[in-house]
């Protein structure tokens, strides 16, 4: 899979590329990211990629052109399945999304900075919008950093063990249960019985329970 990043802050983005499971991703040729400088496609010797908003208000806007000339380069090279713009006037991120995207051959995830893009880039180029959350950061690179570590641990061969993304949580709607290492007493505080028996349908059936329950009550807690 391929992940063509277009970002202000490229520098910023980079140093996750190549620490992460990303970079894991990367060096077993399962994904390839690619990082463009959206200054590099800039119009102007100034390297101009913002402005002031029509009519009025605090805030500068991020140009079509620089955005929309980075992104006919690309496309010009090979065919994308989708361009995502990070907003969080977007679509809330869930885990499905996530699984759906993984499955893509080519995606372009634009980061927005200032106040936004000018509302054309989003009209014309961009086809799905994504929120990692009801708040408001200062640009879209984390939000993307967020979106490619969600997508590129599920590309099959990614993770170590292949089984351990399908039993994350909200895969089946279920949180995980509780996992447990060394040592089996800290200071009193012991490792249920059950996960010492050796007894593996036992077992399931304490996680699947556990499961449950912990999904019941997160959310009767956080989802009204
Ligand atoms: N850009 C700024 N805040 C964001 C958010 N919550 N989600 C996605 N992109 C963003």
């Amino acid at each position: 899979m391929r992940i063509d990043i277009i970002t202000v802050l490229p520098e910023l983005m980079e140093s996750f590329m190549q620490h992460s499971i990303v970079k894991r991703a990367q060096d077993k040729g399962l994904a390839e990211i690619k990082l463009h400088s959206l200054r590099d496609y800039a119009n102007d010797k100034y390297k101009t990629i913002d402005d002031y908003q029509y009519g009025g208000g605090a805030g500068m806007v991020m140009m079509i052109e620089p955005i929309a000339k980075c992104i006919n380069q690309l496309k010009s090279e090979r065919q994308y399945d989708e361009i995502i713009y990070m907003t969080p006037d977007g679509e809330p991120l869930e885990q499905k999304t996530l699984n759906m995207l993984s499955t893509y051959n080519n995606i372009i995830i634009l980061a927005g900075h200032y106040k936004g893009v000018d509302q054309r880039v989003r009209d014309i180029f961009v086809t799905k919008e994504i929120s990692i959350g009801d708040y408001v950061l200062s640009g879209g690179e984390l939000p993307a950093a967020v979106l490619c570590d969600g997508i590129v641990r599920l590309i099959p061969g990614v993770l170590g063990d292949e089984t351990s993304a399908l039993t994350d949580s909200f895969q089946d709607d279920l949180l995980a249960p509780p996992v447990y290492t060394r040592p089996e007493d800290y200071q009193g505080y012991k490792v249920p019985d059950v996960l010492l028996s050796g007894n593996h349908k036992a077992i399931a059936e304490w996680r699947h329970q556990q499961a449950e329950e912990k999904t019941r009550k997160w959310k009767s807690k956080f989802k009204k």
